[in-house]
């Protein structure tokens, strides 16, 4: 490891770091945020009978997401063959491969995952389930799978009343099992801070959900799973009676989008990127040393275009906006910028965590204004 690349938090239990001491930029999780975070979500679940099953893109960490077992996951969602092999390589012995295994390579990853036990693929047509259906049966090896129906995202995913016909199809082909039925309720996000309005959608794809399960069971189809999906639809969809898992991801974390939904409050955003003032040269303008390689630009969610600017302890700063970046500088501006000099240590709240993740090699797990542990973050493209 080049000198430089890690503080000293990293080089042994119990070595601690001050924030004033990490290189900047540094992606910084809070870990009694983090902590409530799990312990509320998965309270929830256990109350009512509901398993859960978070996503793994949020973290990409596998000492996140021994966190996460702790507090009771029944095992994890993933979206790519990296993040699966991770996971199987920790030991974690259910996973749902929640995307469609289509290609070559994808078709033998699968196959070869599917041989080592515990993983569930996503299908949504008899395309896409054809080749891993015929290399499965060649290899002996058993394909357990979920019908991926569209409750209203228009992404993958059968209709609802097209489900039925198509796991029929599904049926035929060698090697598959149904398990049960998945949909991404991702369509919550187009609500904004319509919290009434995202609630009654998130309950509606819920129920849907449970309709076509019982259709397919009507049908003769076993349909044991019945699981939904986001951080938007975490306290509506999974509650529809009949429900019986849900994956949120962002949860882990939070963000300054999902602080828009009403998901949460910025007080419970456990992911932060840590940046120092790096230049004050022309009124009205603060550079910072974390630009567009430190954050995720998806979705602008509030007033700050990539992110949230808030002082050491987490708290939004008024009148600062994080207005754009080049690669490895950040432009604030906004009136409350006046005060801040060169030197100042501030922490940005992401818009979007699973993107921001995406975007650095490890993550320093904070302990009030003290990093006290490093993690590496894996499975990144
Ligand atoms: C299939 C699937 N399940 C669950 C999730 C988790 O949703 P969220 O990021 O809102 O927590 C996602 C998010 O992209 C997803 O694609």
């Amino acid at each position: 490891m080049a000198a430089g690349r890690r503080p000293p938090a990293a080089d042994g239990p119990g070595v601690t770091t001050a924030l004033a001491d990490l290189p900047t930029p540094a992606l910084l999780v809070d870990r009694e945020r983090m902590e409530a975070n799990l312990a509320a979500m998965a309270a929830a679940y256990r109350a009512a009978g509901v398993a859960l099953r978070p996503h793994f893109k949020t973290s990409k960490c596998v000492a996140v997401a021994r966190r996460q077992l702790a507090h009771g996951a029944a095992g994890f969602t993933c979206a790519t063959p990296a993040e699966v092999a991770l996971l199987q390589d920790a030991g974690v012995e259910d996973v749902l491969w929640a995307h469609q295994p289509v290609g070559p390579a994808k078709v033998a990853f699968a196959v070869g995952a599917l041989g080592r036990g515990g993983l569930t693929v996503a299908l949504d047509s008899v395309e896409s389930a054809e080749p891993l259906a015929r290399t499965a049966e060649a290899a002996g090896v058993a394909v357990p799978y979920v019908l991926e129906v569209d409750t209203g995202l228009h992404r993958a995913g059968v209709d609802p009343g097209r489900a039925v016909e198509v796991a029929g199809a599904l049926a035929a082909l060698p090697a598959l099992s149904l398990r049960g039925v998945i949909t991404h309720e991702g369509h919550l996000a187009a609500y904004g801070p319509d919290r009434a309005g995202l609630e009654a959608a998130g309950a509606l794809a819920g129920r849907t959900l449970v309709q076509v399960a019982d259709a397919l069971r009507a049908d003769g189809h076993a349909c044991p799973l019945v699981s939904v999906g986001s951080t938007p639809g975490a306290n509506s969809a999974p509650f529809a009676p009949g429900v019986t898992e849900a994956r949120p991801g962002t949860y882990v974390y939070y963000d300054a989008n999902q602080v828009r939904l009403g998901s949460a409050g910025f007080d419970q955003c456990a992911q932060t990127v840590l940046t120092r003032v790096v230049s004050t040269q022309r009124a009205g303008t603060v550079i910072v040393d974390a630009g567009i390689k430190a954050m995720s630009s998806d979705a602008i969610a509030t007033a700050g275009v990539l992110g949230v600017v808030c002082d050491l302890e987490g708290k939004p700063l008024d009148g600062v906006e994080f207005t754009t970046g080049h690669e490895e500088h950040g432009f604030l501006t906004g009136p409350g910028t006046d005060g801040l000099r060169v030197g100042d240590l501030l922490r940005v709240i992401p818009n979007h965590a699973c993107g921001t993740t995406n975007m650095w090699s490890g993550l320093h797990l904070v302990d009030g204004a003290r990093a006290v542990d490093h993690h590496p973050i894996e499975a990144r493209h």
